[in-house]
């Protein structure tokens, strides 16, 4: 047999290069802990760029990367794998995490805390010296490939302490902390995911960290660099700055009134003289079509 067929770790590479602007050394650590097997863990707010990187990277140090969500029902034989009765053949198919220990590559297990405890032992032996993979069912011990790695994004902020990661899994890892940019940082994130001018990024860039104050005062988590990329985008699609916070943040973010006025209140701001409905958006000749926004 000639050895032209696809491997199955093949679909896993990132072909295009995502956009990834950087924050700070990350990509340095990142590579650094690859090179020396030491596993990561990813910690931060949501839409804050943490799966973002771990593409970046993955592409970058061409690694294949598979990406496994974890929930509440995850169960070991969905990361390792479990035996498929097809045509009275039973086979044994592998799971992502197995994929990646065998082949080489990134396990990337997004929301960690979300899985179940019995499911996050299962990593263990693969996050300290051993780098092996105990596969229950077929009697199989897997030593991991050279290229293996294993990282985790965690959110510490909305999680309870209930579901915060066990000592014993969480001192096998090195941590990179995502926090959210510097505005300088972050206007070049938006302008490049979304198309808007330079002033404009620099100003929805503002307008973010001035939102981000409200966190505490009915927030409780800063508005994310995903949303603003959302605003970005919807101006470029066409609305007024104002109508794009409103729907891409503030409708979001909060269900209070008040918060909801706050927020608006800061997009009049930074966007007040761009009167609201002087966009490029026709005005509906029947009354009764008038948009209520
Ligand atoms: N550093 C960054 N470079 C480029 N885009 C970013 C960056 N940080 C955030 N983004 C934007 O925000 C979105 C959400 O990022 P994501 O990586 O999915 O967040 P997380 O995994 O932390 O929840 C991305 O799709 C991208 O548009
Ligand atoms: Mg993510």
């Amino acid at each position: 047999m000639t050895d032209t067929h696809a491997h199955p770790i093949d679909e896993f590479r990132i072909r295009e290069r995502p956009n990834y602007v950087s924050q700070d050394d990350e990509e340095t650590v990142f590579r650094v802990a690859q090179e020396s097997h030491i596993p990561l863990i990813l910690k931060g707010p949501t839409g804050c760029g943490k799966t973002r990187f771990v593409e970046h990277m993955a592409h970058d140090l061409s690694l294949p990367l598979v990406t496994v969500s974890c929930h509440e029902d995850l169960t070991a034989a969905d990361l390792v794998g479990r035996f498929l009765f097809r045509e009275n053949e039973t086979i044994w198919q592998d799971g992502p995490l197995t994929l990646a220990v065998r082949h080489g590559g990134i396990c990337y297990l997004d929301e960690i805390v979300e899985a179940r405890k019995d499911t996050t032992v299962t990593i263990h032996s693969l996050t300290d010296d051993r780098r092996i993979l105990y596969v229950d069912k077929t009697g199989e011990v897997i030593p991991a490939d050279e290229d293996f790695m294993m990282v985790l994004s965690y959110n510490p902020g909305y999680q309870s302490i209930v579901k915060d990661l066990k000592q014993s899994t969480k001192q096998r890892f090195a941590s990179i902390n995502f926090v959210h940019p510097p505005e300088d940082v972050e206007a070049r994130i938006i302008a490049s995911e979304s198309g808007v001018d330079d002033d404009a990024s620099r100003r929805l860039a503002e307008m973010g960290s001035k939102i981000r104050q409200l966190k505490g005062f009915g927030l409780d988590e800063g508005v994310s660099s995903r949303l603003l990329v959302y605003v970005g985008r919807l101006v470029t699609g066409g609305l007024s700055p104002v109508q794009a916070t409103r729907h891409a943040i503030s409708q979001t973010l909060t269900d209070e009134p008040e918060v909801l006025a706050s927020i608006q209140d800061i997009a009049a701001l930074y966007f007040g003289d761009l009167a609201e409905d002087n966009d490029a958006t026709p005005e509906p000749a029947d009354e009764s079509a008038r948009r209520t926004i």
